[in-house]
């Protein structure tokens, strides 16, 4: 089956190969579009979730400095390891050697959002 146009008297046909081909690529396309979209969601949503449970101690934007002093900025955390490490933590919930932070348990979709926010820190 070749992909090009078949003249049938007066109306072009389009081949069906080329026609589906056109079909793979559209459908593609929009996969890509939806997944930047929901990814734009997670971020926003990751946002939320830790404006709401880790701002209070922690640095979470670019600029900002962390209010307790001793909480690393979430944008120097995310250059000593990658987010994505963090996502077990997020959701057996984080303990670190210290008993300043409360222990988080998450659910695995909003450790997803978190990661996808951390990830957006990470200097590209
Ligand atoms: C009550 C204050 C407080 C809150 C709230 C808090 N943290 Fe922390 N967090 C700290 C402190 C203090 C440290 C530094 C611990 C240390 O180095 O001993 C820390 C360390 C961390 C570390 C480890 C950094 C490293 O380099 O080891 C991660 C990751 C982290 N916090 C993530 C979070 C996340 C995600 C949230 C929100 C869900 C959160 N924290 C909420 C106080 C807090």
């Amino acid at each position: 089956m070749s992909c090009r146009a078949i003249d049938m008297g007066q109306y072009k046909a389009i081949d069906p190969c080329y026609s589906f081909c056109m079909r793979i690529i559209l459908s593609l396309f929009l996969l890509v579009i939806a997944s930047s979209l929901s990814r734009a969601d997670d971020i926003a949503a990751g946002k939320k979730l830790v404006e709401a449970n880790c701002s209070r101690c922690h640095a979470i934007g670019m600029e900002s400095t962390s209010p307790l002093a001793k909480a690393p900025p979430f944008r120097d955390v995310v250059t000593r390891y990658p987010p994505e490490s963090l996502a077990e933590a997020l959701v057996e919930g984080i303990v670190t050697g210290h008993n300043e932070m409360p222990e988080f348990v998450f659910e695995a979709g909003q450790a997803a959002e978190i990661i996808a926010y951390l990830d957006s820190l990470v200097p590209k």
